[in-house]
């Protein structure tokens, strides 16, 4: 990446394509649900943010690609057993009704890292979620979710890529959930 360009780049959690399919038939339900409203994610781009960096230069690639590796936090399984709606951004999204204690032990250790990068995590309480559908109407009170297992053994930075057909997100690197972690 030239010195100067600046990349759109955020860090997630990176489905396997069985759970990416299982996602995306929840996107289908939840569409269905609500008058099939909004625009599904397209099924390879389904991920679950960890944080959200921005404009990135090379500089700062760099820097957070080095922070990502000092992360030390242990591989652990999420359940996706819910389904909600966010009314200003208009997404329907899949989350869980409690969130692993390992994976808010990852944001954290994260967002520490990426802090000798100059990078401000978010205020707001992290909220794990998979977008599902976007400009979307707000769903019907119960739907029933069939939960979803998922199990993180890596994290990964991730570049949005506006392209003609739509954003794409393109897995950059991994790094490998365990005992001293390492990029893959
Ligand atoms: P969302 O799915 O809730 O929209 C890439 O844009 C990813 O980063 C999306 O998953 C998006 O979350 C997340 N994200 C978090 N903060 C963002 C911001 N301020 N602008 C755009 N995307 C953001």
């Amino acid at each position: 990446m030239p010195e100067q360009q600046t990349a759109r780049l955020f860090f997630a959690l990176w489905p396997d394509d069985e759970v990416r399919r299982q996602l995306w038939v929840l996107s289908r339900t939840l569409g269905e649900v609500s008058r099939h409203s909004g625009k599904p994610v397209a099924v390879h781009n389904l991920h679950l943010t960890l944080a959200f960096l921005g404009a990135v230069n090379h500089a700062m690639r760099c820097c957070v690609e080095q922070a990502a590796a000092r992360v030390e936090a242990p591989p652990f399984e999420i359940t996706l057993d819910c389904a909600g709606y966010w009314g200003r951004p208009r997404i329907q999204w899949a989350g869980c009704e409690h969130t692993p204690a390992a994976l808010q032990q990852l944001v954290e250790a994260l967002n520490q890292q990426l802090g000798s990068c100059g990078y401000q995590p978010e205020r707001r309480e992290f909220a794990p979620h998979v977008t599902l559908r976007r400009k979307s109407r707000p769903l019907p009170r119960s739907v029933v979710v069939d939960p979803i297992t998922w199990k993180a053994t890596d994290f990964c930075l991730v570049q949005s890529v506006s392209a003609v057909q739509g954003v794409e997100y393109r897995v950059l690197r991994r790094w490998a959930l365990g005992r001293g972690g390492g990029s893959q």
